[in-house]
């Protein structure tokens, strides 16, 4: 801790997805803070292409009411595709992994479609943040490295809010909606949303921030070319690659 702000290697380990949050708003000075961490992150060619809108007292209840609307008539607008269906294989068994986590920390059954919608729509309630983030962009080519850009912002501005002993989570679920963020919020089409960020004081006594998911060993996403030494002197060159079908490991 130095100041009022943990360390990196502090904050890094103390970030984890915030999903309740206390009603009470950050002051502007607390958010100019995270929004002047956030504006350092790397970006290619120094591009910097995020346009960032941050929601909060009466544009964030009704963001969030038309969500809520938007959600129940169907009217799915994303700028870009999004299908759990897609993961496999170990991927699968990740997500799966994390859905059942919640699951069980909130006492919903499997079988509890309605009750599971329930939590899912606290999505577009911001989780009770006073305030969310709407990450624009404008996309060159087929996107992929303004989104890379955009998850190097996001990244840096959450690890801010940790390290100030604040809470947020990245929600891409917002991004399927965004002819409906883009009209609240009078953004031209040409920005396309890729996710938001509910942010706040997180909610330390409700079970919604009971659990923590856990990572892969490193070594299981790291293959080491001639660095000999790095997880176990043992280790065998280049162990073969996992198989779409393999699904071991990779959900603790
Ligand atoms: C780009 C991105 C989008 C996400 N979208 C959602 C979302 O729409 N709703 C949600 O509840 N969690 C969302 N998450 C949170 C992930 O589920 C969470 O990061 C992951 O399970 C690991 O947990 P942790 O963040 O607590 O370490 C998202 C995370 C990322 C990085």
């Amino acid at each position: 801790m130095s100041g009022d702000t943990l360390s990196f290697a502090e904050a890094v380990r103390a970030r984890h997805s915030v999903r309740a949050f206390l009603p009470d708003p950050l002051s502007p000075a607390q958010i100019r803070s995270v929004l002047e961490d956030a504006r350092t992150a790397p970006s290619n060619c120094n591009t910097q292409p995020w346009n960032i809108h941050i929601v909060s007292g009466r544009q964030r209840d009704l963001l969030s009411k038309e969500l809520l609307r938007a959600e129940a008539a169907g009217e799915l607008s994303g700028d870009f595709t999004f299908d759990q269906n897609e993961y496999f294989g170990a991927y699968a068994q990740c997500s799966r992994h994390q859905v059942q986590t919640r699951n069980d920390a909130l006492g919903i059954a499997r079988s509890d479609r309605e009750a599971r919608r329930m939590a899912d729509r606290r999505n577009f309630e911001f989780y009770g943040a006073p305030h969310v983030a709407m990450l624009f962009a404008p996309v060159f080519g087929d996107g992929v490295r303004v989104g890379g850009d955009i998850g190097m912002y996001a990244q840096t501005f959450l690890l801010s809010l940790a390290a100030r002993g604040l809470g947020g989570i990245p929600q891409t679920v917002l991004g399927l909606y965004a002819d409906t963020v883009r009209d609240v919020l009078n953004v031209p089409d040409d920005l396309k949303l890729f996710f938001g960020i509910s942010f706040g004081h997180e909610d330390r006594s409700s079970r919604d921030n009971s659990y923590r998911l856990g990572r892969v060993p490193a070594q299981e996403s790291v293959i080491a070319h001639d660095t000999p030494g790095l997880f176990d002197s043992r280790q065998a060159p280049n162990p073969p690659l996992q198989s779409p079908d393999d699904t071991k490991g990779r959900a603790s």
